[in-house]
């Protein structure tokens, strides 16, 4: 419950809460643990409760007919995900998945309403999130129609190294992301990331180690995107 507390004041989107109300959500969420490449909830399943990552990150999924599988959205620490159902969706739009062992909170579609109608400045916030997710999306479109596969590679590394790399002691930024994940990710299949990594290996941009991509350097690799734009 301490714990629980403690996430519920450093999120984001709750940090500006009351104290009584912050320990009221914490009281009222569950706190649950999931092992790596658990399910969360699958696509198309009810929407009933809004989830909160306390630890690690969640990935954010969907499968073609084929089986071909594409990652949404990476969500770390401090960020929310199946809020659809506030907004009248009834269903979820992606499953969800533990890429980490993580913690999250899992709070009840009616306790958050509860809130929102409490707080019109929260809705707001969660509007605010829903547009910027959308947004986010249409990027994410246009660099699928417009960025040859490089440069939607270099984006979604330099992207992912922002959002979850991690500072090693020689300067460089470990991302821990397979090369399937990244796949994924930006469209495209594991051998045709494999093939741009040892690319930018030749080049001294990054290096490789079981389920993680090292950035080595980052301007390098905006170089790499912008050269290639000019081209497109
Ligand atoms: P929900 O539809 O309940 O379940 C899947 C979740 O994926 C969804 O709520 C959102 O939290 C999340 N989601 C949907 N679209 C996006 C997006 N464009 N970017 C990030 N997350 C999203």
């Amino acid at each position: 419950m301490q714990t629980r507390l403690w996430y519920i004041k450093h999120a984001n989107i709750f940090s500006w809460l009351a104290e009584e109300e912050q320990q009221d959500l914490a009281q009222r969420s569950e706190m649950i643990s999931c092992r790596r490449n658990s399910k969360l909830f699958f696509a198309e399943e009810v929407s009933d409760d809004i989830y909160l990552i306390k630890e690690g990150r969640v990935k954010l999924i969907r499968a073609s007919e084929t089986g071909r599988q594409m990652i949404l959205d990476i969500l770390g620490p401090g960020e929310i995900f199946g809020e659809l159902s506030l907004i009248g969706e009834e269903n979820r739009s992606h499953s969800a998945e533990a890429m980490d062992d993580a913690i999250v909170c899992i709070i009840t579609r009616s306790d958050f309403e509860g809130l929102l109608q409490r707080h019109p400045e929260m809705a707001l916030k969660v509007i605010k999130l829903i547009g910027l997710r959308r947004r986010e999306l249409e990027m994410r479109i246009e660099e699928l129609l417009f960025q040859p596969l490089g440069n939607r590679m270099a984006l979604a590394v330099l992207w992912q190294s922002q959002r979850c790399g991690i500072s090693e002691a020689d300067g460089s930024i470990r991302i821990p992301l397979s090369q399937k994940d990244l796949a994924h990710l930006i469209g495209s299949s594991r051998e045709a990331v494999a093939e741009q990594l040892s690319e930018w290996k030749k080049l001294g941009l990054v290096t490789t180690a079981y389920r993680s991509i090292k950035v080595i350097d980052p301007q390098g690799l905006e170089f790499f995107f912008n050269k290639n734009s000019l081209v497109n």
